[in-house]
């Protein structure tokens, strides 16, 4: 059957991720500035660790959700090159969701720090602890943050070129994040 927007669970996930992702972003970048007051800077660094625990946990969902629904085709009126280009870079997202918040994770267990809700659990840290383990993750986490944080500034583009300008059916495949009927 043809389908013609991404299930209700995929765009529920979708959004609330791109929500947490665009606090993250600015929350990691301000955390790290030197002189900022210590109380606002403790209160980042808890936010920053847990809701990238979070994110982590809900790309594994987003991946599941990915495969277990069908995803609706693009327009066929759509250039081939426009095409290729949007699978390159929602390819490079997914792997950049999964790297990102990962290389945090070890950068912070490695460097024997806490992360509060998964320490109230009681869980382990499935990490040894190494400064130099620490250090390099410490800038995969700052090159691919960045990295995404590039390639979300086309991605939001092109979204608003498609659901703006062109109103081509594009942007109504991922909207609205919940209800629009559930599949
Ligand atoms: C999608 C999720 C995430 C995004 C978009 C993100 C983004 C960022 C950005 C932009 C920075 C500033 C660049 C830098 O100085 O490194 C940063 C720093 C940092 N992030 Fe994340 N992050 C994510 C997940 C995580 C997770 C899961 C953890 C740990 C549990 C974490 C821990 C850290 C730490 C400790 C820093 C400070 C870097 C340092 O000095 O070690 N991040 N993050």
């Amino acid at each position: 059957m043809q389908i013609d927007r991404y299930s209700a669970p995929a765009r529920a996930i979708h959004w609330t991720m791109a929500a947490l992702i665009l606090l993250m972003i600015p929350a990691g970048l301000v955390m790290v500035q030197p002189g900022l007051d210590r109380g606002l800077q403790n209160a980042l660094f808890v936010f920053h660790k847990n809701t990238g625990v979070l994110l982590l946990l809900l790309v594994t969902l987003r991946l599941f959700v990915r495969f277990r629904y069908a995803s609706p085709a693009l327009p066929a009126t759509l250039p081939a090159a426009q095409a290729r280009a949007a699978g390159a870079s929602h390819l490079a997202l997914y792997v950049l969701m999964i790297v990102v918040p990962l290389a945090g994770y070890i950068r912070v267990r490695a460097g024997g720090f806490p992360i509060e809700s998964l320490d109230a659990m009681g869980l382990p840290g499935f990490v040894p602890r190494s400064d130099a383990l620490a250090e390099t993750a410490k800038a995969v986490h700052y090159f691919s943050s960045l990295t995404l944080a590039a390639i979300l500034c086309l991605h939001i583009a092109a979204a608003c070129f498609h659901g703006i300008v062109k109103r081509d059916g594009i942007f109504s495949r991922i909207w609205p994040p919940v209800g629009g009927g559930l599949r």
